[in-house]
């Protein structure tokens, strides 16, 4: 069936207001700002997947445009709801039930009527944006979004809810082990972020601010006190990071989704061990000789630990301490350096894209520098322009490493880690 085209599309500007949600023990109801506020735009909540209409009600007309849209959307059916703190029972609790997390099989519809209240939706980081809704405000949350309401400091609010011919508008809670793989939620992931299993920016994953000093390059290298770096703040420098708990003997199925969603079509698992690996000591300060590559370097850790460091935006070092069902990717481009930690052991899947372009190139040799992936990885994540260069001299380096195909593993390390 052909659908005609909206007459009356979704707006990117208007009065909406939202922002970053500030996780404090204040009430729900309470704006939870952080100071100063973080503004989030009707355009980035549209690239979320957020439809917003302003539809002002005290235009006498303003139940044509609804009309429409319910005709052009297909809505057709709706209720109104009547919220106060003076006529709803139990209206504390009522007003927590709405607040769980949650999502749903079809599009969230809310059209204000009068009065206000707060819808909480998750961002691409699976960070709260509170979204506030006055009246002549229409927000559609799409299916699988996962959300939730409260009633504001005004304890008021009236809204029609619209539905498409059978309302599938029960809502899934998030604490259910089920609803993250619900068809509806996995449908969310791909259309509005183009991939089902995200980065993370929590997790148990450590780093910090490495203190150069002439101990070992095993050691922790930490500050005193120690200066920790956060998942978010790696994230900024173009590190990507999951935990995938490798005890949970489904783990592999979430590595096949990453690697089917990113693209990775070889692999292979290097195990060291000092006691097995010929001139351990040489072969784990080659590791450590910092190095960019013209792909991202994968690693997920199976057992074992190390330490990855990366260079900021000051040239400084983070450390990174990789430990079994950790996986993380460096950026290509990004100056880095491996070494193991004292336990001496780390088992590790190496993934790769089909073309395996991770040769090691060196800081030390003077054209790394001006290297094609190190001056567009400089410009994307440190927001410096590039200097001028050739892309084709970035061609010149022959690729070393082999990779093997998908099933062949269990090798022992010969290459880089
Ligand atoms: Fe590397």
């Amino acid at each position: 069936m052909v659908q005609s085209a909206a007459t009356l599309l979704p707006q990117t500007i208007g009065p909406l207001k939202a922002w970053k949600f500030n996780p404090t023990d204040e009430d729900q109801r309470e704006l939870h700002q952080y100071s100063p506020n973080q503004e989030v735009t009707i355009a980035e909540l549209a690239q979320i997947g957020v439809l917003y209409w302003n539809i002002d009600v005290s235009d006498e007309k303003y139940e044509d445009k609804v009309e429409t849209i319910c005709a052009e959307r297909q809505y057709k059916n709706r209720d109104v709801i009547n919220i106060r703190r003076e006529t709803l029972p139990n209206y504390d609790q009522k007003i927590k039930t709405f607040f769980e997390e949650h999502i749903h099989e079809d599009e969230e519809i809310r059209f204000i009527l009068e009065g206000s209240g707060f819808f909480d939706v998750r961002n691409r980081n699976d960070e709260w944006i509170r979204v506030a809704a006055t009246a002549s405000d229409m927000i559609i949350l799409p299916a699988g979004m996962y959300h939730r309401f409260t009633l504001d400091t005004n304890n008021h609010i009236k809204a029609m809810r619209l539905f498409k011919e059978d309302p599938q508008w029960t809502p899934l809670n998030r604490d259910n082990p089920t609803t993250d793989s619900n068809k509806f939620r996995l449908e969310y992931l791909k259309n509005v972020h183009g991939a089902t299993v995200l980065p993370q920016i929590t997790g148990p994953l450590l780093a910090w601010r490495f203190n150069e000093t002439n101990e070992d390059q095993r050691e922790l290298h930490q500050f005193t006190p120690n200066q920790p770096v956060s998942i978010p703040e790696l994230a900024k420098l173009g590190v990507l990071y999951w935990n995938i708990d490798v005890q949970n003997e489904k783990f592999m199925d979430t590595v096949e989704t990453i690697c089917s969603e990113r693209k990775y079509k070889n692999r292979d698992v290097i195990n060291i061990r000092k006691e097995t690996l010929p001139n351990y000591d040489e072969k784990i300060k080659t590791f450590f000789e910092e190095h960019i590559h013209e792909d991202e370097e994968i690693r997920f850790i199976l057992d074992g630990s190390g330490y990855f460091d990366i260079r900021d935006k000051n040239d400084s070092w983070i450390r990174v301490a990789a430990k079994a069902s950790d996986m993380i990717i460096l950026p290509a481009g990004m100056y880095h350096r491996f070494t193991l930690d004292t336990s001496n052991y780390i088992k590790a899947m190496r993934l790769f894209k089909e073309d395996p372009q991770w040769t090691p190139l060196n800081r030390a040799d003077v054209a790394t520098q001006s290297n094609t992936f190190r001056v567009s990885y400089v410009k994307e994540f440190h927001g410096v322009s590039p200097l001028k260069r050739n892309s084709e001299e970035a061609g010149d380096v022959e690729p070393l490493g082999k990779a093997v195909k998908v099933g062949d593993a269990d090798q022992v390390a010969e290459a880089a880690v």
